[in-house]
């Protein structure tokens, strides 16, 4: 299929790429780069036989979404360009919505003057809010505490109502845990700009020696050790879950959520413990206070996506640590050392 893959250059869309390539996908990736470099795309490239065609652009706009649409005729798109931290989201409030909702907007309506009626959307398990039962499944109520999941619900429901108009039209809305590890190339990885928000590459700096310690947030949560517990989930697994996700399209329609998780958590200090084993050297940590916002405990009942997708996680704890310090290690300032 002919895929168009927004913020393609990113974390979680350049390893879909490799997935999407495998599978004989053609793609086309438009991303403007705010949080990406071009030699992600590179790197992708070296690692993949197919064609992966590029455009740099922003997702609002219209003038550059019409001419990636006629040059490129997808078939289907993935949706991944947006902004990601919950923390920043609350300062920027109207950047998140613009950004995340306005360009879900613009990239919907350049979609229906093109004749594109299949899209695979980036949601996130913060739609749900704080847990009413767990594990989370699609029918848990929505209520996001914060501005960034917000946004995202917003945008889910606008592709709901956009799928209902027509029974040509899906919108497969993935809500993803918390994406995890790398490539096993170690070519491609998570490289966050400034302090790392997630845990993961946290810890990878700290090990690589680029920060001191590790801060844990919280060690008073209803948790057996305290610090509180996400469902970790690969970033290959994730990625293989979008591949999924588009055959599922081809026979769908209407809007449908998806848990893409593990169904099983990890606590801060579980992650650490299993970090120190994949690098072989101790990670240092300093307790703080609870961070704002942050729930004890969360992981996802994935069943619907075992099923409905065919699709299932098959990369366990160990498999995330080991990805991540091959890639940190191997890149320690990210792309940049490049
Ligand atoms: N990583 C996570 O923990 C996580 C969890 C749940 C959901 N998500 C969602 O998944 C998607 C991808 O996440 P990621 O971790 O790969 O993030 P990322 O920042 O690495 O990738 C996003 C990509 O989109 C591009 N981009 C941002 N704004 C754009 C715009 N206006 N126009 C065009 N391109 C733009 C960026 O340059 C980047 O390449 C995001 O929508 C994110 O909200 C991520």
């Amino acid at each position: 299929m002919r895929v168009l893959v927004t913020g393609g250059a990113g974390y979680i869309g350049s390893h879909t790429l490799l997935e999407l390539t495998a599978q004989g996908h053609e793609v086309c990736v438009l991303d403007n780069y705010s949080n990406a470099t071009p030699e992600v795309l590179t790197r992708v490239r070296s690692l993949s036989n197919g064609i992966i065609h590029d455009f740099i652009g922003d997702v609002r706009d219209t003038a550059k979404l019409d001419e990636v649409m006629q040059d490129f005729v997808p078939e289907a798109v993935i949706h991944f360009a947006g902004l990601k931290a919950v923390g920043e989201s609350t300062e920027k409030p109207l950047l998140y919505y613009d950004v995340n909702v306005s360009g879900t907007l613009t990239l919907l309506r350049a979609m229906e003057r093109a004749g594109c009626n299949r899209i695979i959307f980036s949601s996130s398990a913060t739609v749900y809010g704080e847990p009413v039962y767990l594990p989370y499944d699609e029918a848990h109520p929505t209520n996001p505490t914060s501005v960034y999941g917000r946004s995202k619900l917003m945008a889910e429901q606008i592709l709901t109502d956009w799928a209902a108009t027509s029974p040509e039209r899906t919108a497969v809305l993935l809500r993803y845990f918390n994406p995890v590890g790398a490539h096993a190339s170690a070519q491609i990885g998570e490289d966050p700009t400034g302090v790392p928000d997630n845990l993961m590459p946290f810890i990878a700096q700290v090990a690589v020696g680029k920060r001191d310690a590790l801060q844990v947030f919280g060690n008073d949560y209803d948790t057996p050790d305290g610090t509180g517990r996400r469902d970790y989930i690969h970033v290959v697994d994730l990625a293989r879950a979008h591949v999924a996700a588009l055959n599922y399209a081809q026979g769908a329609t209407g809007a449908r959520p998806f848990n893409i998780g593990t169904g099983q958590s990890y606590s801060v200090r579980e992650m650490v413990a299993a970090f120190e084993r994949a690098c072989g050297k101790p990670i240092a940590t300093k307790q703080v206070g609870r961070r704002a916002g942050d729930i004890a405990a969360m992981q996802a009942d994935s069943s619907r996506a075992n099923a409905e997708l065919d699709w299932v996680a098959t990369h366990d704890l160990d498999a995330m640590t080991a990805s991540t310090w091959a890639w940190q290690s191997k890149n320690p300032d990210g792309y940049k050392g490049s």
